[in-house]
């Protein structure tokens, strides 16, 4: 059998640049060799792309950018010539390329920029397509789309950086659901930019930190309750790992609790009835399908103490590390990391 040259996009040009050096480094660390060579494409914290042909550690410790072990690269355009172009300077040499699996998370990575090129290519794209991936990157939008699904979404607000009185239909908008409410970019990542505001006074500084990651923000009513994923794999046919359980000892999931669980806690599979983790596992295939996602993606909703499921978000290209939780929801249902990746693969290869 002919290994399959499977190039893989880590780093980017995203506030997540470092969330996808961990994840690419266990995609690679667990990839099966017999059939994949990885092509590493690194793309710096600036948007520089480099074919990589260092020691992985380098990428976990993010001293993978140098002039010894990077060439820059690009990808070729052209439908299905399927290459990557090494822009060396003594002229341009290329490299086959059989599907592309980008492992990039947020802007310019999980929102359909890079899966706009990767299907203009004509590459086997590992993942949801660039109109899911763009879909679910804006967290109204899914919302919309959820609810035209079925499942319940938070009530919600949309405000412009631009809009000069944003400030005043935020604090009218908050007075009618009440406080408290959670401020977020409405495209971002790994709780960057999100803040749960409990005071009418609060409102400006989470609105100007939730800007400083895009030019819109979301506002929302809070959900009682504690926030649970689903792990979807497949196209049409749709396998779902077992559920999980934030289980969270204040405030909110933020970045330094995502990444350390100092205080929180996953549990896998969540401590909810048989009956319930199946209505949650509905709940996330009609969202899954409602906004067009395919090969593989994490669906987070919350469950309330009424038992009510309301969706949250989705992640296209959740973390992707042994200890994060869409492969952990997976090896609870019996398909190991490797495996899995196999399996997200091949639907792309065969394609
Ligand atoms: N409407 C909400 N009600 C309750 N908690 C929320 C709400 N929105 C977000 N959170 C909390 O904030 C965290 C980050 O928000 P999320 O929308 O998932 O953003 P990100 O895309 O950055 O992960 C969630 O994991 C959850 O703990
Ligand atoms: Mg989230």
């Amino acid at each position: 059998m002919r290994k399959i040259n499977l190039a893989i996009f880590f780093g980017g040009h995203s506030s997540e640049y470092e969330v996808s050096l961990a994840s690419a480094y266990a995609v690679v660390s667990n990839l099966d060799k017999e059939r994949y060579v990885p092509v590493l494409v690194g793309i710096s914290a600036d948007g520089q792309w480099h074919y990589f042909h260092g020691d992985l550690d380098k990428v976990r410790d993010n001293a993978w950018l140098n002039e010894k072990d990077c060439v820059p690269a690009a990808l070729c355009p052209n439908y299905g010539s399927r290459k990557l172009l090494l822009l060396k300077q003594e002229g341009v040499t290329e490299l086959p390329i059989d599907a592309a699996f980008p492992v990039l998370h947020g802007k310019f990575g999980e929102d359909g920029t890079l899966q706009g090129m990767i299907e203009m290519a004509g590459i086997p794209l590992v993942g949801c397509d660039v109109l899911s991936s763009a879909l679910c990157m804006d967290k109204d939008r899914a919302h919309k789309l959820a609810a035209v699904a079925g499942v319940l979404a938070p009530r919600a607000l949309v405000l412009e950086r631009e809009d000069g009185r944003y400030l005043e239909r935020m604090t009218a908008f908050v007075e009618e659901i009440g406080l408290p409410v959670f401020v977020k970019p409405l495209k971002a990542g790994s709780s960057f930019g999100v803040s749960k505001v409990s005071g009418l006074d609060d409102l400006e500084a989470a609105a100007k930190l939730a800007f400083t990651y895009d030019s819109q923000m979301i506002v929302e009513e809070t959900i009682e309750g504690f926030e649970v994923g689903c792990a979807v794999l497949g196209t049409g046919a749709l396998t779902v790992g077992e559920v999980d359980e934030i289980e969270l000892s204040g405030g909110f999931f933020d970045y330094t609790e995502k990444y350390t669980l100092k205080t929180s806690k996953i549990h896998v599979p969540a401590r909810i009835s048989q009956e319930k983790a199946k209505e949650i596992k509905d709940a996330a295939k009609a969202v899954y399908k409602a906004l067009g996602c395919s090969g593989f993606a994490r669906v987070d909703l919350f469950l309330t103490p009424d038992g009510e499921i309301v969706f949250n978000e989705v992640n296209t290209i959740p973390g992707f590390t042994e200890h994060s939780r869409y492969p952990g929801m997976m090896e609870a249902a019996g398909i190991p990391f490797g495996e899995l990746l196999t399996r997200i693969i091949e639907q792309a290869v065969g394609q």
